[in-house]
Formats: C-alpha cells, sequence, structure tokens
C-alpha cells in the first residue's frame, strides 16, 4: 500500500502515513514557468493498492488539477487500483444549478476526477446528498459525528449533557443535526435559514423548538464565509441560549470568515482538519480536531 499526498493538506497526509505506519510517497510536484502543474511520481507502483490525499480547498481549481496529473501517472505506472481521499470536496456546495446558466460543478467534478484514472473515492462529510450519485466509481463518505463529538466533550467536559440541544443551522443540515444528535443522545431544534443567490446574505427567518436557557451545539458541514454560524448564533442568543459551540467538518474559512467568526459571541468553534487552516486564520476560540485516525481506518480496510 502506498501513500502520496497533493500540496493542498500535507499535515494531514503525514499524519495519515503516521497512522498508517508508512512513509509519504516520493512526488515532485512543482509548476512551469507559466504556472501550469508537473507532478512526478518517484516511485515504483506497479501492481500497488495507491492512495492519493489531497482536499479540494483554496485555490481549489490547481488542487483538482493537481490531483488529476497525480492520478493518471500513478494509472500509466500500473498501480493495481488508484483511490482518490478527499477529506474536503471542493466544489460540491453547487450541486445543482441555483440559476438558469449556472454549472452544476459537482458533477464535472466527479466527472474529471473518474476521467483522471481513479478507481474509487474516500471523501468526509459531503456537503449533500445530491453529490455521491454524480459518481460512477466507489465513494466511500466517511463521518466526523464521532470525533467532533469526542473532542468537544475533551474541550468543554460537560458540554454533552442532558439540557444541551442541537441545533440544525438550515434545512439543508436537518437530517446531518438528526444524525448527529441522535448519535449523542439530545434533542433537535431547527432554524429556518435563507441565503440570498446573488449576495449569499444570510438570513434566519425562524425557529422550531426553544433553546431559552439552554447550551446549544450546532452542527455543520461547512464554514465558508462565517455567516451562517454568525447569524445563527445571533439568533439562538436572543432566543436565551447560554452558550454556543459551533462545530463544522471542513473549516474552508473563506474571505473574512477567520474574522468574522473571532469577532462572534459563539463559545467555542470546533472544527477538523480536512481543510489546512494556515496561522493567520486561527483564533482565540477555534479549536481543531484531526481525521488522521478516521481516514487511516478507512484506508487500511479497503487493502484489507
Ligand atoms: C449550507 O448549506 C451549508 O451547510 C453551510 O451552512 C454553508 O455552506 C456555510 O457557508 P457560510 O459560512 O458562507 O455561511
Amino acid at each position: 500500500m502506498r501513500l502520496f499526498s497533493g500540496t493542498s493538506n500535507k499535515g494531514l497526509a503525514e499524519r495519515v502515513a503516521v497512522s498508517l505506519g508508512i512513509p509519504l510517497g516520493d512526488v515532485e510536484i512543482t509548476r512551469f514557468i507559466d504556472n501550469e502543474c508537473r507532478v512526478f511520481v518517484k516511485e515504483d507502483v506497479a501492481g500497488e493498492d495507491v492512495f492519493v490525499l489531497q482536499s479540494l480547498s483554496e485555490v481549489a481549481d490547481q488542487h483538482l488539477v493537481e490531483l488529476c496529473l497525480l492520478g493518471s501517472s500513478l494509472r500509466d505506472l500500473h498501480a493495481k487500483k488508484v483511490t482518490a481521499v478527499i477529506p474536503w470536496m471542493g466544489y460540491s456546495k453547487q450541486d445543482k444549478a441555483f440559476r438558469k446558466g449556472e454549472a452544476v460543478s459537482a458533477q464535472l467534478i466527479a466527472k474529471f476526477i473518474e476521467a483522471a484514472g481513479f478507481d474509487a473515492v474516500i471523501t468526509m462529510e459531503l456537503h449533500s446528498e445530491n453529490v455521491l450519485p454524480f459518481f460512477h466509481i466507489p465513494v466511500t463518505e466517511l463521518s466526523t459525528h464521532t470525533v467532533l463529538h469526542h473532542a468537544l466533550s475533551e474541550l468543554v467536559p460537560g458540554a454533552v449533557s442532558e439540557g444541551t440541544v442541537v441545533v440544525s443551522p438550515d434545512r439543508g443540515g436537518k437530517s446531518r443535526s438528526e444524525r448527529f444528535a441522535r448519535a449523542v443522545g439530545l434533542p433537535v431544534v431547527y432554524l429556518e435559514k435563507s441565503r440570498d443567490t446573488v449576495t449569499g446574505e444570510v438570513r434566519v427567518t425562524g425557529i422550531d423548538g426553544s433553546v431559552s436557557g439552554k447550551p446549544v451545539i450546532m452542527f455543520d458541514d461547512i464554514i465558508n464565509t462565517g455567516s451562517t454560524a454568525v447569524k445563527t448564533s445571533e439568533y439562538v442568543q436572543k432566543e436565551g441560549a447560554t452558550a454556543i459551540y459551533f462545530l463544522a467538518t471542513h473549516a474552508v474559512l473563506a474571505g473574512s470568515g477567520a474574522a468574522v467568526l473571532a469577532g462572534s459571541t459563539i463559545s467555542r468553534v470546533l472544527v477538523t482538519d480536512t481543510v489546512f487552516i494556515p496561522e493567520n486564520k486561527k483564533f482565540a476560540t477555534l479549536a481543531i480536531t484531526s481525521v488522521s485516525g478516521i481516514i487511516a481506518d478507512a484506508i487500511h480496510n479497503q487493502t484489507k
């Protein structure tokens, strides 16, 4: 078994390699003078089960091309099976044409990955149920519920206890929040949220259930601009929530997302390392837990 890493999240790839007890595969990833990507796999992988870890994080276009070039090289080198490990599936937010004339990006990304020669995909907490059917190769979607639950319990002992409620930030996150709430044995309260398709402005328009006098755990797939986290938190705070723990798998933290969260009243923001978070995007209430163990287990299971 071999594990190669793209450049988007080498730290996570290294942690996965440590968990698996193997070194990372030897590959050189450089750019030509015109900025086109060049990959050079320096190992003999013929007949091997090979995994390539790459999150499609900023700059997603570049990281996608890098991933596809890696898949193509490994295929040409006659690897037995090549699996793309994509902890954060960038472009998955555009899982439908929100306006006539928009591309369904998530569908096209699936086609790129397949065309590059990958045999399978391992990913985590996809944005929606629409994304999976775009693939025609096997996709394993891993859940981060357990790792986030344990990390929150360690970070704030007593946060997950009787009296706490899980709040679903929007309709799209309903089943995700319900699964998390079931796993931790807590009730769910639902928020109604709308987003302007042109400006991206987020508005919370209602609540189904009560958060008054209770600590709240919000569970979302992505923090992108931070608008959802901040607007929904402000809303539940006005409704009387006593503490707000905002949990999300993918800390995309686009633009001023980190600053927006840093200035919010959220008690703790807990995310995973599916996306590399640079030092300048870290803030006092942010905590990061690793998904390396879950990914290593999935890789291990697929090679048994
Ligand atoms: C919405 O459908 C998603 O589950 C997230 O709530 C959303 O993508 C977060 O984006 P932002 O941080 O920009 O509000």
